[in-house]
Parts: C-alpha cells; sequence; structure tokens
C-alpha cells in the first residue's frame, strides 16, 4: 500500500486543521478516525486503562470519559479490569444513548498466553468483557513470558499467536488485529507470514523522548496505524509534564503541558490512548482541537532519547 493511500485513511483528520482548510467546520479531535484494512473506523483519541481497577473506579471513570467524548477503550488482559470494563459499559452505553457499535474496545494477549494458548485467551478476554466482540485485538509484546528474550523461540510464539489470532477473527470473536511493541524487524518477520492478515495497528511507547522515525516510517508505508502509549510518560514520571520547553509551548499556546503532549503525536497522525482517573484530566485530554505551530513541533520533536517503558530491542 502506498503513502497517499495511506494517509486517505485519516478519513477526518488532524491534517485538516493544520492546512486549515477553510471549506467546512474543523473537526473534532473525539471525531478523528482512522479507517484499519478491515474497513473498521478507528477513534484516533482512546483513553488508557493501566492501573485503573475496582468496579466503582472503572465505572466513574468510564462516565467520565464518555461524557467528554471518548469512544474508544484500551485494556489488556494483564490491567486486571476487563470484567469491570464488560459490566461498566452495560449500565454507561444506555446512560449516553450509545449502542456497542458506537465503542471501540481494544484488549491484548498478555505474554503469558503466546502461541497456541492465544485463541483460548482472545475467547476468555471477550468473556470477561462480555461485549459481543473486540473491536481489536493486539500481541501485547513480541517475548513470550518464561522464555528468555534472547531465545528464538519467541519467534516461533508470536508467529503461532499469530495464527491462532486469525483464526479468531474467521470465527467473529476479533474484527481487527494488531501488535504492541514491536519492532520494525518483528513486523517484517510477520509481515512474512501473516496468514492472511496484516497487523492494523502497532501500539508503542511513543512520545517525544522515544520517537523511533525508522518504525513510523515503516508503518506508514505498510498500512499500520501507529497508537502511542505512555505519552505523557506514563505513570508517577514529571520528566515530560515538567519539562520546560513543554511548558513554554503549553503557555504560549495557553494550553496545559499534557495537552501539548497528546496533540504532538495527533498532528503527526499518529493514535493515543492518554490514561487520567480525574475528570478534569480525562476533558483535557480530548480537547485538542488546536495547532502547535511547525517551529514547536520540531523543538518537540528534537529532544533526546530516553524511553520509559520496556525496551522490546531485547527480544528476539
Ligand atoms: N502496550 C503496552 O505495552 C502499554 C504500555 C503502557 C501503557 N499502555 C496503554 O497506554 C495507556 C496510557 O499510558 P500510561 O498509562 O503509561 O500513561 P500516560 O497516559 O502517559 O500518563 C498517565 C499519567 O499521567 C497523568 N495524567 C493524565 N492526564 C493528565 C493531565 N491532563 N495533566 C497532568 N497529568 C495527567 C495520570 O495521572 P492520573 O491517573 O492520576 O490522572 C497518569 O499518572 C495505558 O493506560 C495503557 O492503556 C500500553
Ligand atoms: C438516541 O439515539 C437515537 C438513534 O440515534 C435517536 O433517534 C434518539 O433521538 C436519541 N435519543 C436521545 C435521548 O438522545
Ligand atoms: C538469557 O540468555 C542470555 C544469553 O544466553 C543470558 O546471558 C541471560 O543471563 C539469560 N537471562 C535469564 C534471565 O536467564
Ligand atoms: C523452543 O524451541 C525448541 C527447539 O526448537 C523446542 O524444542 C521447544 O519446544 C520450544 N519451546 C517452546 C516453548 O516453544
Amino acid at each position: 500500500m502506498g503513502s497517499l493511500d495511506f494517509f486517505q485513511r485519516f478519513l477526518i483528520t488532524s491534517l485538516f486543521l493544520i492546512t486549515g482548510c477553510n471549506c467546512e467546520e474543523p473537526v473534532l479531535a473525539k471525531d478523528m478516525k482512522f479507517k484499519l484494512h478491515s474497513g473498521d473506523l478507528m477513534p484516533l483519541v482512546g483513553f488508557g486503562t493501566y492501573q485503573i481497577r475496582g468496579t466503582e473506579l472503572i465505572r466513574d471513570v468510564l462516565d467520565h470519559a464518555l461524557a467528554a467524548g471518548y469512544r474508544l477503550i484500551d485494556t489488556a488482559k494483564v490491567y486486571r479490569n476487563e470484567e469491570d470494563i464488560g459490566k461498566a459499559l452495560k449500565e454507561l452505553l444506555p446512560k449516553y444513548n450509545l449502542t456497542r457499535q458506537d465503542i471501540f474496545i481494544t484488549t491484548k494477549l498478555s505474554p503469558n498466553d503466546q502461541g497456541e494458548k492465544a485463541y483460548d485467551a482472545l475467547q476468555e478476554s471477550l468473556r470477561k468483557l462480555d461485549c459481543g466482540y473486540i473491536d481489536l485485538y493486539l500481541i501485547h509484546w513480541p517475548g513470550a513470558y518464561g522464555v528468555n528474550a534472547s531465545k528464538v523461540n519467541n519467534s516461533a510464539l508470536r508467529a503461532e499467536s499469530w495464527k491462532q489470532m486469525v483464526k479468531g477473527v474467521k470465527d467473529g470473536l476479533t474484527r481487527n488485529i494488531g501488535v504492541s511493541n514491536y519492532l520494525v524487524r518483528h513486523l517484517k518477520e510477520l509481515s512474512a507470514n501473516d496468514f492472511g492478515i496484516k497487523p492494523a495497528v502497532n501500539q508503542v511507547e511513543w512520545h517525544p523522548r522515544n520517537r523511533p522515525s525508522d518504525l513510523l516510517e515503516y508503518c506508514n508505508q505498510e498500512g499500520i496505524l501507529l497508537q502511542a502509549y505512555s505519552s505523557l510518560g506514563g505513570t508517577d514520571n514529571n520528566d515530560l509534564l515538567k519539562n520546560a520547553d513543554v511548558d513554554k509551548i503549553a503557555k504560549k499556546l495557553g494550553k496545559s503541558p499534557a495537552q501539548i503532549l497528546l496533540r504532538w503525536p495527533l498532528q503527526q497522525n499518529i493514535a493515543i490512548i492518554p490514561k487520567a482517573r480525574s475528570k478534569k484530566h480525562i476533558d483535557d485530554n480530548i480537547d485538542l482541537n488546536f495547532v502547535i505551530p511547525d517551529e514547536d513541533m520540531a523543538i518537540l520533536s528534537g529532544f533526546s532519547q530516553n524511553r520509559y517503558a520496556w525496551n522490546p530491542e531485547t527480544v528476539v
């Protein structure tokens, strides 16, 4: 797939805001969508739920999130909140006059379930979410739990996982499949043996201190949507939120540092899934209807590199 084609799939694109097309109303961040290989529309702004656990807390944050306009929810088996998310949505969708089809649910295969177990793990996640079908199922990590990262077995196991997930698509358990924390070499390996379905998405650590351009270029070229995680630096890390350059740009544009850190990927056609507990943060993180000028985009894209999350370079 050529790159022009790829950018045309951002049906409602942030580029629209950048070019300042005066033909229509600017599109709000909450309405931006990308058309996946399957034809499904995926919101570019989603809600992350790592470390948000417990029936009441999940219900409260999802209540705020749906009210604010989020329509994509990102979870994983290892977050141990799938069941509570399923319960909360049963109560909240009617409250917001939404149906299952209005919501996009992503969950992930645990590194503990790589290989032949992947199909059962997908079924188990769907049972917990109890939402009819999953929109997007991701291999959480290229490695397998309990297998030394330097061993080639990891490669055989993730290939088997993909085979099982393709079966999951054919059986209607999930509508789309993708990967997370894959490097270019992991993606190339998969593309040589994809059992007929290409990855829709690669969810990776992406922020000014970790922005591997080779990965973005490869994903754009292959029609794989890059989805950023830890855009704000992750939990309890103020390295980016308190950064002087981020703060300066935020003050200049009259936005919060978090909004700058979230608008920066969105403006590069990278999807985002910020996590927040407070209503104020939840509201701010989807209120991204502004443009960061080129010179400030360049400052953010010039930070020295220092990743915060797990490092897939170690996985064969
Ligand atoms: N695939 C993977 O391997 C992987 C890895 C990590 C994360 N993820 C996904 O990506 C999501 C987001 O990443 P993340 O959880 O690492 O963290 P993040 O989105 O970078 O940052 C979350 C932190 O920032 C705070 N925060 C949120 N909005 C704020 C605002 N407007 N102003 C100031 N502080 C704000 C949050 O605090 P409060 O919660 O206290 O509001 C939280 O501590 C996760 O929830 C998960 O769904 C995936
Ligand atoms: C709920 O949604 C339906 C279908 O989109 C619409 O016809 C109806 O007016 C909505 N009701 C409320 C209360 O928003
Ligand atoms: C993994 O394998 C490497 C290379 O054989 C070895 O140096 C390392 O100690 C192993 N790690 C663990 C946790 O076993
Ligand atoms: C790892 O690879 C070895 C050699 O190919 C094989 O015998 C073994 O079953 C593999 N283990 C797993 C967990 O796939």
